[in-house]
């Protein structure tokens, strides 16, 4: 609220199965009433048409599709329709093309399964999808990586010349600061960022619990948890310039 950042508060399947539907979407219109800050509520890596349905009839206004995993023209076919049904009730979607590798929500995707987004493709994709934005494959990995992750630039610069829609960086966890500016000047509008914060927020209680074992309050070591874990946002919004934007 402090930085004036417009926010995209983005929830996978399996931490909307966690959360349940109902209490996402009212969590989400309470920050937005609260903070007056332009808050959009995001599916993330949506698996099928229902999914993303369902989450529009509940009030999000913007839904991924992720039909990464399927040949290159039916992933075309399945994202068009979604976005056909979407922008009919005004609500905006992601695609996805190539395999970004990494595990989330348990789900794995070893790296050298992980395939790069070809940029002709990239742009077909978008073309005759008319995605609102679109993720793509060019070296990132969701979770902490072991080294450094190899970015391919010269792809989000291609995409991004080409299309007028953000491109999308998912696996932002872990990625050196240079390389995340890099990213943004090649052209990357949108960041996903997941992993970091759970290891703030996690380590946090690992380090309250352990300093204190009669602790049972879950607010003494959620309060310091949720401090950690906001100040890894405090520094994303400053690290991709999306202070003082809203
Ligand atoms: P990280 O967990 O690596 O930050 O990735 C998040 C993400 O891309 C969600 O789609």
């Amino acid at each position: 609220m402090e930085l004036k950042s417009p926010f995209i508060y983005g929830v996978s399947e399996g931490a909307l199965k966690y959360m349940g539907i109902e209490f996402t979407v009212a969590m989400a219109e309470a920050a937005a009433k609260k903070s007056g800050l332009p808050i959009a509520l995001h599916l993330d890596h949506g698996s099928s048409f229902d999914v993303a349905m369902k989450c529009i009839r509940a009030g999000f206004s913007s839904v991924m599709f992720d039909g990464s995993h399927h040949p290159y023209e039916e992933n075309i076919r399945l994202t068009k329709e979604i976005v056909k049904a979407a922008h009919a009730m005004g609500v905006s979607v992601e695609g996805e093309l190539g395999t970004i590798g990494g595990v989330e929500d348990d789900i794995s995707v070893e790296e050298e399964n992980a395939n790069l987004a070809k940029p002709e493709e990239a742009i077909r994709f978008y073309e005759e999808t008319g995605v609102d934005a679109l993720a793509i494959a060019v070296g990132t990995a969701h979770g902490m990586y072991a080294g450094e992750p190899n970015i391919h630039y010269d792809i989000i610069e291609k995409v991004a010349a080409a299309i007028p829609a953000p491109i999308v960086l998912h696996g932002g966890s872990g990625v050196p600061d240079e390389m995340i500016k890099k990213s943004i000047q090649a052209g990357v509008g949108k960041i996903n960022v997941n992993t970091e914060n759970q290891v703030a927020m996690t380590e946090t209680i690992r380090e309250v619990l352990a300093k204190d074992a009669k602790v049972y309050d879950p607010r003494k070591y959620l309060t310091p948890a949720r401090k950690a874990m906001i100040e890894v946002v405090k520094s994303k919004i400053l690290l991709f310039g999306s202070n003082n934007q809203a």
